[in-house]
């Protein structure tokens, strides 16, 4: 299958992975302002979510008990109409989408985190993220992802000051353990793709290589 590769229009697809406690949100907002001062129209978006029936997928997952085959059926469906209502419209214009999480969240939570089959998630990819009119065998993915990587048990120190937890974030820290094993094997199979970022940092420093990351791509100055 072919890889997704900027769109010639300038459409530029990056999205942001780690586990809970990572610290993501920040430097999202960071950059789709460094984008906009540059005269980038920036499309921020999130998963699961993005759209309104992608909205209500994401309040059933995140809050009710299902097993890992109904929650990785109900991330892919909101994934589908993610694609087709929100990412796939903004890259034709030619936005910066930044996507806080996307399929390899997938991969880590439903895959590494909950044990669920990684060839029927690899199917369930190639069905959800084929895009035609680019191609018969074109499937969407990330220019970038920028991955925020930093130990379980940091992520669980940052948590547990933190507001209420939701279904993913009361996990334990052995499950976030085997979450990023997933991003990990993710970024063994795409190596281009990814930026591994140390969020093990001050928030400066992380902001420093968020910012390095896409500068060497040569999409900002
Ligand atoms: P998150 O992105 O952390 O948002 P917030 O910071 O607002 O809570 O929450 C999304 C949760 O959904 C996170 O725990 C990971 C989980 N998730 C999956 O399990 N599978 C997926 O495919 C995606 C996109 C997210």
């Amino acid at each position: 299958m072919t890889p997704g590769t900027p769109e010639p229009q300038g459409g530029l697809f990056i999205s942001f992975e780690g586990i809970d406690g990572a610290g993501k949100s920040t430097h999202i907002e960071g950059l789709a302002q460094a984008f906009r001062v540059q005269g980038r129209a920036v499309t921020l978006t999130r998963e699961p979510g993005g759209t309104p029936l992608a909205e209500k997928l994401r309040t059933l997952v995140l809050n009710d008990a299902m097993d890992a085959m109904t929650e990785a059926l109900l991330v892919f469906a909101a994934r589908r109409d993610h694609l087709q209502q929100l990412i796939e419209p903004a890259l034709a214009r030619g936005d910066v989408v930044l996507c806080d999480r996307f399929t390899d969240a997938t991969f880590a939570y439903q895959g590494g985190g909950r044990g669920f089959d990684l060839q029927l998630l690899s199917i369930l990819e190639q069905w959800v993220q084929v895009v035609p009119a680019q191609g018969a065998d074109f499937i969407r993915q990330p220019d970038l992802t920028v991955w925020f990587d930093l130990p379980a048990e940091t992520a669980a120190q940052r948590l547990a000051s933190a507001r209420a937890p939701d279904k993913f974030e009361a996990q334990p820290v052995e499950f976030f353990r085997r979450v990023s094993e997933g991003y990990l094997q993710r970024m063994i199979e795409s190596p281009a793709r990814f930026a591994r970022i140390n969020a093990d940092n001050s928030r400066e420093c992380v902001w420093q290589d968020v910012l390095k990351a896409v500068q060497i791509k040569g999409w900002l100055a």
